[in-house]
């Protein structure tokens, strides 16, 4: 691990806002920026494609660790397939829930999630940034915001990309989603003892990023 490398961990439930905000975080620092979850979806995009069990920890976590996504000018290839859209419908953000559940498929993606540690610092972004991935981050953040806030900014999202979606079903599926990541042995998604909690409900995204930049810039960065 190169740990003389910056860290900035930005955990969080689902609809936090911390992918949006962590990428801008990165771009304005000129770090690198991981976005985590992309590839639990990834490893369950494969699992529904080639009809794996979601609950098989072995098939699941031998399908994480064969995963050869490819980035390329800001778009995901599976498998030769363009997946930049299709791992961001519901079902999948779902499916990665359950498929993160499994200490099979947090494993296999370890090492990855790490070697995306690179000079000059990185901004990563998921639900165990800060506590297992990278506990020796610089600065950890923990972006909350209230239910209700979550489930209109991801129905937003999906209506903004062409995706139909229904915000009573949303709500629902957030909600279990949400008791899922907590609730789970391995990994769970709560606030590590010494990140900074930040409920961005009543702010906007330039305010929370102004927020995260402060706290970094206080110490010393
Ligand atoms: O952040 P996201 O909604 O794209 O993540 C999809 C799922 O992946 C999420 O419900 C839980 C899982 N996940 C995880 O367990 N650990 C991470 N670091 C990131 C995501």
């Amino acid at each position: 691990m190169t740990v003389d490398v910056d860290v900035i961990a930005i955990d969080g439930p689902t609809a936090s806002g911390k992918g949006t905000v962590a990428s801008l975080l990165a771009q304005q620092l000129g770090f690198h920026y991981l976005d985590s979850g992309a590839l639990y979806r990834l490893c369950a995009y494969a699992c529904l494609k080639h009809g794996v069990d979601l609950a098989d920890e072995k098939d699941c976590g031998a399908t994480a660790s064969s995963l050869a996504p490819v980035f390329k000018e800001g778009r995901i290839f599976l498998e030769g397939e363009d997946v930049t859209e299709a791992i961001r419908q519901e079902a999948v953000g779902i499916a990665a829930s359950k498929v993160a559940m499994l200490p099979a498929v947090r494993a296999a993606l370890l090492g990855v999630q790490r070697a995306a540690r690179k000079a000059p610092g990185l901004v990563a972004d998921g639900r165990d940034m800060a506590s297992v991935v990278f506990p020796d981050a610089k600065l950890k953040v923990f972006l909350t915001a209230s239910a209700s806030s979550r489930a209109q900014r991801r129905y937003k999202q999906l209506i903004d990309k062409g995706i139909s979606a229904n915000l009573r079903d949303l709500t629902r599926d957030l909600a279990q989603r949400d008791e899922r990541d907590r609730k789970r042995a391995e990994a769970p998604c709560i606030p590590a003892p010494d990140a900074h909690m930040l409920d961005s409900s009543g702010l906007t995204v330039d305010e929370t990023v102004a927020t995260v930049l402060a706290w970094w810039k206080r110490l010393g960065a």
